[in-house]
């Protein structure tokens, strides 16, 4: 995510700018900017791409830049690449207004014609321009008055850090769903998208609340609402210490991005949904491009993988396109035969895994139309796609995935109901029922985490287990994959998800007494089959975490251990089943005592062969 922080006091604001905005590092960022206004001076706006150090240089340590009452900002870019023109804070044509935002702001398409038709002049790519010309448009000599009706034309996420020219001394903050905070200290006051960024200079902080604007001065902070009623507010103390502070409280990265599922979720689909239609503004290919596919290859590594194995069913279900699914370090070297009107989906959080990326190079040189389904914006496969679906899940810094899979499983469920659509394979209340379970799944994922301590007690009695088996039928198999992998790559546990129907084959030989088996079960129309199953490995003396969905409570007479998740559309399950999954491998690595966040040997992004 972006971080913002502002500093209006007694001491010059561009030092305490960029060490706040230091601390904000963790949440991921591709460049940087302040602004600084000295005493009724012009605003100055320095920003670059890249790392702070970067910023820093330019400013001498940011002694080189007069003033004390200042914003600033690093990006985690959504709408346009990572660079100087498109880095915050932005501002309005005469430069006499100065905006930071953390956020998405989902209608700036239709502000941004408004504007330029009211001879706005737009130089970046951005969301967040647009707020800086459409508080110039509102402008009056009144902050306040801008801001609020900016407030009820905006739709979307939003945390603004904002400065005018003629109001010197002072820094208007503002919030709706993105985090901003409020630092009070006897040399002057703070906002901030977190609390590491103003720990060291005072743990006095006020929150903002959805909607209510505040405006700091050196010696004052008031809260308004949008009637611009003043609102009293009582100051908390932060007892934090810094390295806690930058996982919001949580014991590791890894959970706190589980529970950013559900907003990753949201952000990921709402602006994709418009009047109860799918839409991809980002796709680049036309209508008619669309229905010519005649087959899709999804190509991606470990979880990527797991999503397009699971995507599989759902693609081919509501397209009836055949989907075939590689590891891309498989495909990139067997020579492949890609027939035409063949759409390649290639999968990636990092956007720069060596295999997925040579593996798209191939797929483009033999002919085939390339979609990246991304997380980071402007990454090597971003780049060079036809066209990219960005999932808006924010930096994932832990290394093994979760909001990344989770908002790559919706954007491959909503291009399936894309193209079933177009393809008229959908029947308007089947079209219907997707749309309202596809927004349904942020508060389904939610009621999960919300009975994580189950998991967490079950999880402890498997941290000293040797071998656990997770075995699924269909979608169920597919999302036992990624269950395994969670589970080996953070607990280092031996771990393999196999066909339930496969277990007949050979692996059964392996189960004995109190031999852990998670198994997945459901899709109705093979719940019976896995459940049979479950009996046969029971009765070689395993030990079964059973995981259905509600209303299936047959599960419990044959599992030992059993997690009900929300009924939704079959074709979703995998989002809701993943869940209880990703918990269980997090408690077991926590039981055993590992480093949740780096486990042994593996990297974020594996950027070599
Ligand atoms: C997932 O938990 C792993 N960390 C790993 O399998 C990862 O999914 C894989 O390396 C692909 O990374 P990418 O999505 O950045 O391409």
């Amino acid at each position: 995510m972006c971080g913002i922080v502002g500093y209006v006091g007694k001491k010059q604001a561009a030092p305490i700018l960029l060490n706040g905005l230091a601390k904000l590092e963790y949440r991921g960022y591709d460049s940087a900017g302040i602004a600084v206004e000295n005493k009724g001076d012009k605003i100055e706006v320095i920003k670059a791409k890249g790392r702070l150090s970067v910023l820093s240089d330019m400013t001498d340590g940011g002694k080189a830049v007069a003033g004390n009452c200042g914003i600033g900002h690093t990006r985690w870019a959504t709408h346009g690449e990572p660079s100087g023109t498109n880095a915050h804070p932005h501002v309005c044509s005469d430069k006499t207004i100065a905006v930071v935002h953390n956020g998405i702001i989902e209608n700036y398409l239709e502000l941004k014609d408004k504007l330029i038709k009211n001879g706005a002049k737009f130089v970046s790519e951005t969301d967040t321009e647009v707020i800086a010309h459409l508080l110039k448009y509102y402008y009056t000599g009144d902050p306040m008055d801008a801001i609020t009706k900016v407030m009820m034309h905006v739709s979307g996420s939003y945390a603004f850090g904002i400065m005018f020219h003629d109001h010197p001394g002072e820094i208007y903050a503002v919030r709706k769903d993105s985090p901003l905070i409020v630092g009070q200290s006897k040399d002057g006051n703070f906002i901030a998208s977190d609390v590491p960024a103003i720990l060291e200079y005072t743990r006095d902080v006020y929150y903002i609340q959805n909607m209510e604007i505040c405006v700091l001065k050196e010696d004052s902070i008031k809260f308004y609402n949008i009637d611009k009623e003043e609102l009293e507010k009582e100051v908390q103390h932060i007892e934090w210490d810094a390295k806690a502070a930058e996982k919001e409280g949580f014991e590791h990265y890894m959970m706190k991005e589980i529970y950013e599922q559900p907003k990753a979720i949201t952000d990921t689909i709402a602006p994709r949904i418009k009047d109860g239609k799918i839409v991809f503004e980002e796709l680049g290919l036309t209508d008619e491009e669309l229905k010519s596919v005649e087959h899709i290859v999804i190509l991606g590594c470990g979880s990527a993988y797991h999503v397009g194995l699971n995507c599989k069913y759902v693609l081919e279900n509501l397209t009836r396109i055949p989907v075939d699914v590689e590891l891309a370090s498989e495909f990139r070297y067997r020579n492949p035969i890609v027939p035409k009107n063949t759409c390649v989906i290639v999968i990636s959080q990092s956007g720069e895994t060596a295999d997925s990326l040579a593996a798209l190079r191939e797929a483009k040189k033999l002919g085939a139309k390339v979609i990246a389904v991304v997380n980071v914006v402007g990454s090597s496969i971003a780049r060079e796609a036809d066209a990219t679906i960005y999932t808006w899940a924010g930096p994932e810094i832990s290394v093994a995935t979760t909001k990344a899979y989770s908002t790559q499983m919706v954007v491959l469920y909503m291009l399936g109901m894309l193209i079933g659509d177009l393809k008229g394979l959908i029947k308007k209340a089947d079209y219907e029922n997707l749309i309202t379970e596809l927004q349904s799944l942020p508060e389904k994922v939610q009621r999960i985490l919300d009975e994580k301590e189950r998991i967490q007690w079950f999880a402890h009695k498997y941290a000293a287990a040797q071998d656990i088996f997770f075995i699924g039928r269909g979608i169920d198999y597919a999302a036992c994959m990624e269950g395994s992998l969670k589970l080996k790559e953070i607990s280092y546990i031996h771990s393999e998800a196999y066909a339930a129907g496969e277990l007949k084959h050979g692996t059964i030989s392996l189960i004995e007494n109190n031999i852990l088996v998670v198994s997945l079960a459901t899709q109705s129309a093979l719940y019976g089959k896995t459940v049979s199953n479950i009996v046969e490995v029971k009765s070689r003396g395993a030990f079964v975490f059973g995981v259905t969905s509600a209303g299936n409570y047959t599960m419990e007479d044959v599992a030992d251990f059993t997690v009900y998740v929300p009924k939704t559309n079959e074709l979703f399950m995998t989002s809701l089943t993943v869940i209880p999954l990703q918990l269980f491998a997090y408690y077991v690595s926590c039981a055993k005592g590992l480093d949740v966040d780096k486990p042994r040997n593996l990297a974020k992004s594996v950027t070599v062969e």
